[in-house]
């Protein structure tokens, strides 16, 4: 499949799509949101091919999942070879080399120049689990601080860090005790009221944490952690200010607070460095990734500062976590990361960003291009002066590239996510912009003929 381009060969969803969409909707959970009726056979690289033999060149990699594209032959390969040395043992009462292979290179890419221990779950939610209870262990304090917008699983412990739509938290409380929100510094809409302009140097959002939360419910000396997305994902692709996570290393070392940076989707080589907190000069006590780490096999990790790890055997442990199998598929997929999709990642994102450079002014209903490296969001406005966000127009425009070979998500209220896997090349970019300027074209001449009947 590698080296042809999207064919688009059937209506959508084709005839087979259309027999499994009614097996999978009689019989999945309908909890699942589907945005567009993919229903894919294989994966190659950028290219996925569904079961009528459409292919698609694919934006949003699993979900920031296969950061290493679709079947990479070196992580295939690697998957295969453990798969018929060993499949199972259960680090929680077995060693095999494969654990501590992966916790070692996981402490020597880890940001921060300390000593450091990895545990391993199948998830990024249980990895988030695990850093909430570390957290509150290793401290002796209860509370937590998390962000409005960012989101970090939907257990019921990470969903009570969670505050990204209503939906994932509907009809699920009550939740943990003792979790309270600030505001996450959103340049674009600033929710705390400073302009574009000023949120590098002046941005106060960090602030809210110590002249509200901790005045009034929160006390700090009862806070465990800090919870923070260093670049928002599902909450809108958003890129906070430098000054935004270093006032957040300020107020947690002033307060005996750690700091825990969710990189589950915004690490391991997107943003163009290993970890997006690179980017901001500032490294967690705890930090969480998943996602892009094995390239598709389930595992999530957290790396703490040694002297944090500190809970007792027994205390804390999964069956499954670190499997052989994902543990062989994270080795190869961090070493590739680390050779040459970083560098890719940070190239081919400059790129992305200097061909989606012309939107705002080319296309009245964009009203935001922002993003590091390989996460990039387009945010959809009603108008570019009023700024209220358009949802709607947002999933028509996600459908609407569907329809025309490109795969791309939403995120937060209205924007578009890009997150091509991190092996993406110039054309690869330039399909991918062109369907989105045909799609906004399109769409946009259909807004304003029907504004104006
Ligand atoms: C930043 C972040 N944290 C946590 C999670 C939860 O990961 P999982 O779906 O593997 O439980 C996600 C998943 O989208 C995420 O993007």
């Amino acid at each position: 499949m590698e080296g042809k381009s999207p064919q688009i060969r059937t209506a959508l969803p084709g005839p087979e799509a259309q027999k499994l969409l009614a097996l999978d909707h009689k019989f999945v959970s309908p909890s699942y949101a589907r945005e567009y009726p993919l229903v894919a056979k294989r994966g190659e690289g950028m290219l996925v091919e569904d079961v009528d033999g459409n292919t698609f060149l694919d934006f949003s990699a699993g979900i920031a999942v296969v950061s290493t594209g679709h079947c990479h032959p070196a992580v295939v390969q690697a998957i295969q070879r453990q798969a018929g040395t060993l499949i199972h043992m259960s680090g929680t009462d077995f060693y095999y080399p494969l654990l501590a292979a992966v916790a070692e290179k996981m402490a020597e890419i880890a940001p921060g120049n300390f000593p450091k221990r990895v545990y391993f779950g199948n998830s990024g939610t249980e990895a988030i689990e695990a850093a909430m209870k570390l957290a509150r262990y290793h401290t002796k304090r209860e509370r937590i601080i998390a962000f409005f917008g960012c989101f970090h699983g939907r257990t019921c412990g990470s969903l009570s860090l969670t505050a990204s739509k209503p939906v994932q938290r509907a009809g699920f409380g009550p939740l943990l005790s003792g979790v309270a929100h600030a505001p996450f510094a959103y340049p674009y809409r600033c929710p705390c009221g400073c302009k574009a302009v000023d949120c590098e140097r002046a941005c106060t959002c960090a602030d809210f944490i110590e002249n509200v939360l901790f005045k009034t419910t929160s006390p700090p000396q009862e806070v465990a952690a800090i919870f923070v997305e260093p670049v928002q994902g599902e909450g809108g692709y958003i890129v906070p200010p430098i000054r935004f996570l270093r006032r957040l290393r300020e107020i947690a070392d002033r307060h005996g607070i750690l700091l825990v940076f969710d990189e589950i989707q915004c690490g391991m080589g997107r943003t163009g460095k290993m970890w997006a907190c690179d980017h901001f000069g500032v490294a967690p006590d705890i930090l969480v990734a998943a996602k892009g780490i094995a390239s598709g096999m389930p595992l999530g990790v957290t790396v703490a500062r040694a002297d944090i790890m500190d809970w007792a055997p027994g205390a804390h442990a999964s069956t499954f976590g670190g499997n052989p199998l994902a543990c062989a598929a994270a080795l190869e997929t961090i070493r590739l990361i680390e050779e040459q999709y970083a560098v890719n990642a940070e190239r081919m994102g400059k790129y992305l960003m200097q061909r989606l450079a012309g939107f705002t002014q080319k296309h009245p209903m964009v009203g935001d291009v922002r993003g590091l490296g390989l996460m990039v969001g387009i945010e959809l406005v009603k108008d570019q002066v009023a700024r209220e966000p358009d949802g709607e127009f947002r999933n028509r425009v996600v459908r609407s590239a569907f329809e025309k070979g490109l795969l791309v998500l939403g995120c937060g209220e209205s924007t578009v996510r890009l997150m091509p896997p991190l092996i993406v090349q110039p054309e690869h970019v330039d399909f991918a912009v062109d369907v989105l300027d045909r799609s906004l074209t399109e769409l946009e001449n259909g807004v304003h003929r029907a504004g104006s009947i």
